[in-house]
């Protein structure tokens, strides 16, 4: 349980969001298929990342901490060792999903397993097509882990048209595709996050167009810097959007165009948000974001096709939402239906606890803005980021936010009670005596 006041005071400071969680993710399973060592600075060091990393040791490659910089020596492609036991993913779809494409390519069997969450989320998204490259996989009877890979070298490649605008099916498909015969490419509806693409060529690898794998290619450890995450990032960003007075700067912000929605919708309502210094981390662009407070913001049309480049920020775009002027409408996210919760449903049951006026579609949702005159209990049910966004929404409730369900806030950010308390918001842990 936490709660969250109104905040006394404006949020002020600066400071570095934690490393990104996709990039974390992906530098370590690449990693682990190198040849020779790498060496990672900025990963994020959360429960999420800590699933992959231990599954990458259980899998053979050796990882050491050396002042702030992970080492890590990969086995290759092929010197992947046969794991123990199942690999448990945690709370982490993209773990289990990535992990599967390169599992399902191995001469050996294994199997991933997920908490309670995780074992509610759908693997046929990932199973279909690895299929059809010649995949074994069994899933529990609806398609959900645990994930039962009989492991097949000789995998063939595959032109994939994916009718979602998923990274992490497009991640795990290519994966797969470099131990695949051929070239495997993957198609979708709306660009989702790139950041495969993109490391990709850091470890050695030539792509074959924008979003293709030759199999058979040779990864060669590298030297990464992963930025700051802008999904954790937007927690602070809409805080000090809503709390009168404020200036922020988060500094090393990853600013994807696969990613940056958050940055535009912000500014589309109205935020005073400015990028500085901007520079790359290696292929990916980063730059310092500073907001200050300039008034109650404006609802907006979210527009569809900037969904894949927000979707996991749009928890908290929700809740500023409710206190924005006028209506904000979301459509073309029926995905967050299906993620570490079901997001539509655990906002607007959150909201409505707030007395915010909503209407919630199979797809999306219509907040209409307005001062939240009451505090109030709201669950979290156990979405990190949902849990997050109501801890920020209580910064400017007209009461306490006793949030519950926030046991999971550390698979992505696990300071952000710190952060924000050391900005100058109102958070407390735990009840009050
Ligand atoms: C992720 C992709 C997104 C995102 C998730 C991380 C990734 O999921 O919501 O938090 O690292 O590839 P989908 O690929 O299912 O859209």
């Amino acid at each position: 349980m936490i709660l969250a006041e109104p905040a006394a005071a404006p949020l002020r400071g600066e400071l570095k969001p934690p490393g990104d969680k996709s990039i974390s993710h992906r530098a370590l399973i690449l990693a682990a298929l190198a040849h020779g060592r790498s060496r990672v600075r900025g990963l994020l060091d959360s429960a999420d990342v800590h699933a992959t990393a231990d599954a990458c040791r259980q899998l053979g490659m050796t990882q050491r901490l050396e002042d702030g910089e992970w080492v890590l020596e990969g086995v290759g492609a092929r010197g992947l060792q046969p794991p123990e036991a199942p690999l448990d993913m945690g709370n982490s779809g993209t773990a289990m999903r990535l992990l599967a494409g390169v599992l399902a390519a191995q001469p050996f069997d294994s199997e991933l397993t997920g908490d309670a969450s995780l074992s509610r989320r759908p693997m046929k998204r990932i199973v279909a097509p690895l299929s059809r490259m010649g995949a074994r996989i069994e899933t529990a009877a609806d398609g959900t882990p645990p994930l039962r890979i009989s492991g097949t070298p000789g995998l063939r490649g595959i032109d994939y048209d994916s009718p979602i605008a998923s990274a992490q099916v497009k991640s795990s498909v290519l994966l797969a595709g470099l131990y695949a015969s051929g070239h495997t490419t993957v198609r979708e509806p709306l660009p989702s996050r790139n950041h495969t693409e993109l490391m990709l060529p850091a470890f050695g690898v030539s792509l074959h167009g924008a979003c293709g794998v030759s199999g058979g290619s040779r990864l060669t450890g590298c030297e990464l810097r992963v930025p700051a995450d802008i999904s954790s990032a937007a927690f602070l960003l809409v805080a000090a959007a809503l709390v009168p007075g404020s200036d922020l700067l988060l500094r090393e912000v990853g600013l994807n165009e696969t990613r940056d929605g958050v940055v535009h919708v912000l500014q589309s309502m109205g935020a005073d948000l400015t990028i500085h210094n901007p520079r790359r981390f290696g292929h990916e662009p980063v730059g310092d974001i500073r907001i200050r407070y300039t008034g109650r913001l404006k609802g907006v049309d979210i527009p569809v096709e900037r969904v894949p480049s927000l979707i996991d920020e749009l928890p908290v775009i929700l809740a500023l939402a409710a206190v924005a002027e006028g209506t904000t409408r979301l459509r073309g996210a029926a995905e967050l239906r299906v993620k570490e919760s079901d997001r539509l449903a655990v906002m607007a049951a959150g909201l409505r606890a707030l007395g915010v006026d909503l209407q919630e579609y199979p797809d999306g949702m219509d907040v209409q803005g307005s001062a939240l005159a009451q505090g109030g209990a709201v669950d979290g049910a156990g979405d990190h980021r949902c849990a997050m966004s109501f801890c920020v929404l209580g910064q400017v409730a007209g009461g306490t936010v006793s949030v519950s369900g926030c046991e999971h806030i550390d698979t992505s950010y696990p300071g952000f009670v710190d952060d924000l308390e050391r900005v100058g918001g109102r958070v407390v842990e735990g009840r009050r005596g």
